[in-house]
């Protein structure tokens, strides 16, 4: 019975046009997605440095979409209100950059967001385990963060199938996220072991035919 329920697919506006910004969020929402990805970076977790809550309150105002952030930031706890506040709809910080996770995640549920935990590919799937109850999204890093446009590690999908085994075996509700090198050759592989939501920077922005390049992405079967 392995899944026929419908993909999230999320565009990164980290790969669209930062000094147009209300023209990508346009083509993201032109191309039926789902989400809206926001890379938020700070230039010492990763070595880029994107943008803060401001973008994410601007972008707010301009879309209906839900708006998915993701928190690549040393000390995630001081900004989650601040993003809240903004207007994110799930929140996903990195399990590297905090000590109190679960204070974490109980701080964005309390403040009536969505929680997300995101681990980069140097760590197990495992290490989160006691955290698992309490999530309601968990974001699979397929690269090293930091950068659009890099190749997917394909190894870092063992982790969907371990995720998605776990989620059934106990009866868990979160969302398994891939984030990283995500194309066309590849989103039905990674569909078929338990994702639910797709991740698509450059490969969405990039192509000379984003809207078509997102229904290959998604798949054509009515997704
Ligand atoms: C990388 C970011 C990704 C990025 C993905 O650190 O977290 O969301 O936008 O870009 P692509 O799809 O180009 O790998
Ligand atoms: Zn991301």
């Amino acid at each position: 019975m392995e899944r026929d329920k419908k993909i999230i697919f999320a565009p990164s506006l980290l790969s669209g046009n930062f000094a147009d910004v209300q023209g990508s969020v346009k083509l993201i929402e032109d191309a039926n997605s789902d989400w809206i990805h926001l890379d938020v970076m700070d230039g010492v977790f990763v070595p880029n440095i994107t943008f803060g809550h401001k973008m994410v309150q601007d972008i707010r105002k301009i879309t209906k979409l839900p708006l998915d952030v993701h928190l690549m930031t040393v000390h995630p706890e001081n900004h989650i209100s601040d993003f809240v506040k903004a207007g994110a709809d799930y929140i996903t910080f990195h399990l590297e950059a905090a000590v109190h996770s679960h204070r974490i995640i109980q701080q964005i549920k309390e403040l009536g967001c969505k929680a997300g935990i995101s681990i980069v590919p140097g760590t197990p799937a495992g290490t989160l385990s006691e955290l698992l109850p309490f999530l309601d999204l968990i974001l699979i890093m397929s690269v090293n963060p930091g950068f659009g446009g890099q190749s997917m590690i394909t190894e870092t999908l063992d982790k969907i199938n371990f995720l998605n085994d776990l989620r059934k075996d106990k009866g868990y509700n979160y969302l398994i996220s891939i984030d990283g090198g995500v194309n066309r050759d590849n989103a039905e592989m990674i569909k078929r072991k338990g994702t639910d939501v797709l991740i698509s920077g450059s490969s969405f922005f990039k192509s000379s035919d984003p809207i078509a390049e997102a229904a290959l992405i998604r798949g054509n079967k009515g997704v």
